[in-house]
């Protein structure tokens, strides 16, 4: 009895599978295996051997069963182990950076700005790229022959002979949509619209498409004050630092009136543009009071309301923030540029999470 319980002690030891381990059940513990034949033997026995041998057969049959279960679940336990081993995922990696698209910093810093205005109450608006002569010129106080319609450098679209549809052109700047959406909405009112705007023109930092954030705010006493106020928000928001020097410089656009340009301090220095430094400005933006002709072009009444309006370049501000020092960069689609400049899918620019990370 003892060489069969070392005997068999030691195979469930060493077995290495499931199916081992039930033909060692089978041969030892089954219903034709050793232990049962030695059971059969008992028959034979005087009842005092019997009173003996019966009890250590039972024990031994009992011993041989649990180290079969207890081999069976370790067995059990090493296969989930090795499981986990080889089918492990590691959920909190980032995705590969290698293989994967980037966002293009115009639509980071896109977000950026809408974050930024949406918690100062602007709602996001939109126009087309595509508009009438009317709604890029007209409507803003540039009637036919003003000189302003020169300086935009405009593209026209192709109109055939006989085509009296009203003449359309690539929007030259994001104010259209300013009549638009006093069209859409009335007064009081407070929206932005980022988006692309055309003009031929083409070096360092102009490039035939761009983009800009029109801001319109409208109600009964809003004034240049508030405009200030609001764009020093902004700035500090954007740039992330408690104060960047801004210059308010007087000067005129048909559909303002005051109008003030505004430029952000930075540096060229070797090359890399820096913000906030240097003794050099760059423009970012232009802005006013909304002119009462303008008002009166999206229907609302001059004499009960009035507000400011704005016009920042994106890619200027997003040059800026990132130091990228030409704006061609932006839409030559190199990936090499992409993958550096470019930011993760998951990061969405909020106030609280944080702008740029
Ligand atoms: N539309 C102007 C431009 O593109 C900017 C601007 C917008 C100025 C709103 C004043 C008010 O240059």
């Amino acid at each position: 009895m003892d060489d069969l319980k070392s005997k068999y002690l030691t195979l469930i030891a060493e077995a290495g599978d499931e199916a081992t381990l039930e033909d060692i059940r089978i041969t030892a513990v089954g219903k034709k295996g050793e232990v049962a034949l030695k059971m059969r033997e008992l028959g034979k026995m005087t009842p005092e051997e019997r009173q003996v041998a019966g009890p250590a057969l039972n024990a031994l049959k009992d011993e041989i069963n649990s180290a079969l279960a207890a081999k069976k679940a370790a067995l059990a336990d090493a296969a989930l182990d090795e499981r986990l081993r080889s089918e492990w995922l590691d959920v909190t990696l980032p995705t590969r950076p290698q293989r994967q698209g980037t966002i293009h910093p115009i639509s980071q810093v896109s977000e950026e700005v809408t974050a930024i205005f949406a918690e100062m109450g602007f709602s996001v608006a939109e126009g087309p790229r595509i508009d009438t002569d009317w709604y890029n010129f007209d409507a803003l106080n540039i009637p036919g022959h003003h000189p302003a319609r020169a300086e935009m450098d405009t593209f026209y679209m192709h109109r055939a002979e006989g085509d009296n549809r009203p003449p359309h052109v690539l929007r030259t700047h994001t104010s259209p949509v300013q009549i638009r959406s006093m069209e859409a909405s009335g007064a009081p009112t407070r929206i932005i619209c980022p988006g692309g705007v055309y003009r031929a023109d083409y070096d360092q930092t102009h490039t035939p498409m761009f983009h800009q954030v029109e801001g319109l705010a409208i109600d009964k006493d809003i004034s240049m004050a508030n405009l200030k106020w609001v764009l020093e928000e902004f700035v500090k928001s954007y740039f992330e630092v408690d104060g960047v020097d801004l210059r308010f410089r007087a000067s005129h656009f048909p559909f303002t009136e005051p109008s003030a340009e505004v430029d952000i301090r930075c540096s060229w220095e070797g090359g890399t543009l820096k913000v906030g430094e240097g003794d050099d400005w760059l423009e970012i933006l232009g802005s006013g009071m909304v002119h009462p002709k303008v008002l009166q072009a999206g229907g609302i009444d001059p004499n009960e309301w009035q507000g400011f309006a704005f016009g920042m370049g994106i890619d200027r501000i997003a040059m800026l923030k990132y130091g990228i020092p030409d704006l061609r960069a932006f839409f030559d689609s190199d990936l090499r540029w992409l993958r550096h400049y470019g930011f993760a899918a998951l990061d969405v620019p909020t106030l609280h999470g944080g702008l740029s990370r």
